[in-house]
């Protein structure tokens, strides 16, 4: 029953996504939200399925990770970019565009809000305290999943496995070895760091490797420490300086407690 809900929603966002391809000029960025979505949802399903949440949770971190990127379809449409500073919150265009479309139609009441509650709270940078359980949960799978695809899709752009394309890293600026000062202090003091503050490429790595600190479920570190996302990234971070050689050290302890943790 639960798998038919899924399926049936994953019809429905490939019959919402498929026409954009058919958009003149651009169809990279759309393929790139569709196989990104196709991942998210399988790196939630994974999550959930390894970390014991109830059934309802587990159907609402699938259904909520088919839709978290709906309104990236309509944002590029309209405005041809994927910053939202410069656009709208991609957020909530995805609950608006999921109900507009009815991609929910059949899911009850209760799960569907869950579901749209996660969508909305996907890219906020943290989320609010007094959140209930089910939402909480379900927003804790599709941060964490969306994340570490986030990785995957960064490190193929910077070793230009993949095609180069400017959205992929929101227009940052190439250069070897520059990164911005705030950057390094924001996250060396453990926050996170703020897409407004970056401007290098470097400074995009950082704070990628700097969601390790947000990163809710211990199975999403495994994957993290399982595909080597970490080193391949600091790998590739020039300059090898004091600070980025303590900021390496210090995300992989503390990667490494999270593994401790049973
Ligand atoms: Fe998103």
């Amino acid at each position: 029953m639960s798998r038919d809900l899924v399926e049936s929603v994953a019809q429905r966002f490939q019959t919402f996504a498929a026409p954009y391809l058919d958009e003149p000029g651009d169809d990279f960025a759309y393929r790139l939200k569709i196989e990104h979505t196709d991942r998210v949802r399988a790196i939630a399903t994974d999550i959930a399925d390894a970390s014991g949440v109830s059934d309802r949770v587990n159907v609402a971190a699938r259904l909520a990770a088919l839709l978290h990127d709906v309104g990236r379809f309509p944002q590029y449409k309209q405005y041809r970019t994927f910053r939202d500073a410069e656009s709208a919150n991609h957020a909530l265009l995805s609950v608006r565009h999921a109900l507009r479309e009815g991609m929910l139609a059949e899911v009850p009441t209760d799960l569907r809000r869950v579901v749209l509650g996660a969508v909305f709270l996907h890219n906020v940078r943290t989320l609010p305290t007094n959140l209930p359980p089910e939402t909480l949960a379900v927003s804790r799978i599709v941060r964490d999943s969306d994340k570490l695809d986030i990785f995957r899709v960064m490190i193929a752009h910077f070793s230009q496995t993949e095609p180069a394309h400017p959205e992929v890293a929101l227009h940052v600026k190439l250069h070897p070895t520059a990164y911005s000062q705030e950057i390094i202090t924001a996250l060396l003091k453990g926050d996170t760091g703020d897409y407004r503050n970056i401007v290098w490429v470097n400074d995009f790595k950082l704070m990628v490797a700097g969601w390790m600190y947000d990163l809710n479920y211990r199975h999403s570190c495994q994957l993290l420490h399982d595909h080597g996302y970490l080193d391949t990234i600091f790998d590739t971070l020039l300059p090898q300086d004091p600070q980025i050689l303590e900021m390496r050290r210090r995300i992989m302890e503390h990667l490494a407690h999270r593994l401790a943790d049973a």
